[in-house]
């Protein structure tokens, strides 16, 4: 089954196949007002359900919208207001609802759940968030990346905060696309062994470390996320152990000086990062948020086989 589970799954002429069709289909929207169909519409007579486990505003709004630009049929459901709450079992649920649409996005609280549900499902499954990864986020930034700075593989990216979710998704991106990747992360809050683990196995360039200037030094691109992620709950814990890995003035300017600034949002302003660079002439967040919806066209497509 086509399905969109994690980057690490895909081959670099896949993922490049994507983001190419990203591009292209964003470039066709330019002189189309926001709310408008696309020219041509590939996904007309299919259905898709977006489920969510957990809140979302960009991945579900940026669903919605490509879906229903590229013609196809489109509803959310919480995942609290299905039978899955009251004890049916996954596998189960991922085969009474591939008899009624043709391709599911889970926003699952666990990974297992994701996997579970996409073993048992007869219909494409898409990722959109786990506690373990965000493969649609990565990809969007990815596209954002090298609008800006060409091919990631010619890229140095930084990484500062909790080695979470998102920043799992970054190793395996750099390490299917090529890139560099310096991880600035309190020793505890360290990318999963997992992770790093395939990172090695797979000859990526990422190196984890616990200075966080170290990190950005000379970097092109700096990221940042949350410190206390949907599924975390040691809050004042994070909150200490993430104060000096603040994304402000004075760490930015160990970067490149035309550095992007790039988080997945939703921020935290003046935790994670200040508003100053939020807000300066480093920041593509919201061009990173524009993204998720020309990425999850890309996506979509990829899923149904088509370009
Ligand atoms: N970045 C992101 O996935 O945002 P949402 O949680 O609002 O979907
Ligand atoms: N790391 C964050 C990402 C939110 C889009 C979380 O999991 O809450």
């Amino acid at each position: 089954m086509p399905h969109f589970l994690d980057l690490k799954d895909f081959t670099k002429p896949q993922l490049r196949m994507m983001l190419d069709s990203a591009a292209t289909r964003k470039q066709a929207r330019k002189t189309l007002h926001k709310g408008m169909e696309d020219k041509d519409l590939p996904l007309k007579g299919k259905a898709i359900a977006l489920v969510f486990e957990r809140p979302s505003t960009r991945t579900r709004f940026s669903f919605e919208m490509a879906i229903r630009q590229l013609g196809g049929e489109v509803f959310t459901v919480s995942g609290a207001e299905m039978q899955l709450g009251r004890g049916e079992t996954i596998a189960d649920t991922a085969r009474v609802v591939s008899r009624y649409v043709d391709c599911v996005m889970l926003r699952a609280k666990a990974h297992e759940t994701l996997l579970e549900f996409a073993s048992a499902a007869t219909i494409p499954v898409i990722n959109g968030l786990t506690n373990r990864t965000h493969p649609t986020q990565v990809l969007a930034d990815v596209l954002t990346l090298e609008e800006r700075k060409g091919d990631i593989a010619r890229s140095r990216v930084a990484w500062i905060g909790d080695g979470n979710n998102v920043c799992a998704s970054w190793i395996e991106a750099v390490g299917v696309l090529g890139g560099s990747l310096k991880i600035g992360a309190p020793e505890s809050l360290r990318p999963h062994k997992d992770f790093l683990n395939w990172a090695t196995q797979n000859k990526a360039d990422v190196e984890v470390m616990t200075s966080p200037e170290q990190a950005v030094a000379h970097a092109d691109c700096v990221v940042t996320d949350a410190w206390v992620s949907m599924h975390d709950d040691d809050i004042e814990n994070r909150h200490n152990l993430l104060k000096p890995y603040q994304v402000n003035a004075a760490l930015m300017k160990h970067a490149a000086k035309d550095a992007l600034f790039m988080h997945c949002l939703p921020a935290h302003r003046n935790e994670e990062v200040t508003d100053e660079i939020m807000d300066g002439p480093h920041s593509v967040v919201f061009d990173e948020a524009e993204n998720r919806l020309h990425a999850q066209k890309a996506i979509l497509l990829s899923c149904f086989g088509l370009k």
